[in-house]
């Protein structure tokens, strides 16, 4: 069995003009597919090639000998996992279960977008950041590279690609522009209130 890049939830210019066609033609056919080719070359003869990539995220997570599986593999969920985070006419305030968590655990949506933005502007260099759920409470989590929550036991519920490949065509090199862009127009959070129905029900 090998690793499949999974179809795109939308068409490629269905989130412009926050995320261009031009972007999501580069990001997604050239990035995320290549994770996924360097992936599957890189599984070949091992005892993983049968894994789901959630279980070869985990096995892999702490041997440095298999750095290069991780990253890839990692990179390859953190792309699927971004893309169904996002929603064309999505985006602002949030309703449902998320809209209470969020009042309950950062105190108002405002603070959340605060602390949000500024994970976003102080990740130095590639990264990921998240918005997670640990022990039942939400959190703000910032990954360097190819790092994921769920490796380390936590649920994500939302995550904004700031590797400079996510944004960099479109607003260069203005990371705020981006983030202020995805918080107000693009968040799915339909789908993070899926995640915490289904995981009250696990
Ligand atoms: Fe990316």
């Amino acid at each position: 069995m090998s690793i499949i890049l999974p179809d795109l939830p939308y068409k490629k210019d269905a989130l412009a003009p926050y995320v261009s066609s031009r972007t999501m033609d580069f990001h997604y056919e050239k990035h995320h597919h290549a994770y996924v080719t360097k992936l599957n070359k890189l599984l070949e003869g091992t005892d993983m090639a049968d894994k789901t990539i959630e279980d070869i995220i985990k096995k892999t997570v702490n041997n440095t000998d298999q750095i290069g599986i991780f990253n890839n593999a990692a990179q390859v969920w953190n792309h699927t996992f971004y893309w169904k985070g996002m929603k064309p006419g999505c985006g602002g305030l949030p309703t449902g279960p998320i809209a209470d968590k969020i009042e309950s655990d950062f105190g108002s949506y405002d603070n959340f977008i605060i602390e949000f933005k500024n994970a976003g502007l102080g990740q130095f260099g590639s990264g990921w950041i998240w918005l997670v759920l640990k022990n039942n409470t939400l959190g703000i989590m910032k990954t360097s590279n190819a790092d994921t929550p769920i490796a380390h036991g936590l649920t994500p519920l939302m995550t904004v690609d700031v590797w400079e490949h996510a944004y960099y065509l479109d607003y260069q090199n203005r990371r705020g522009d981006y983030l202020e862009a995805f918080i107000k127009n693009l968040i799915n959070w339909e789908f993070a209130n899926e995640i915490i129905l289904t995981n009250k029900g696990s």
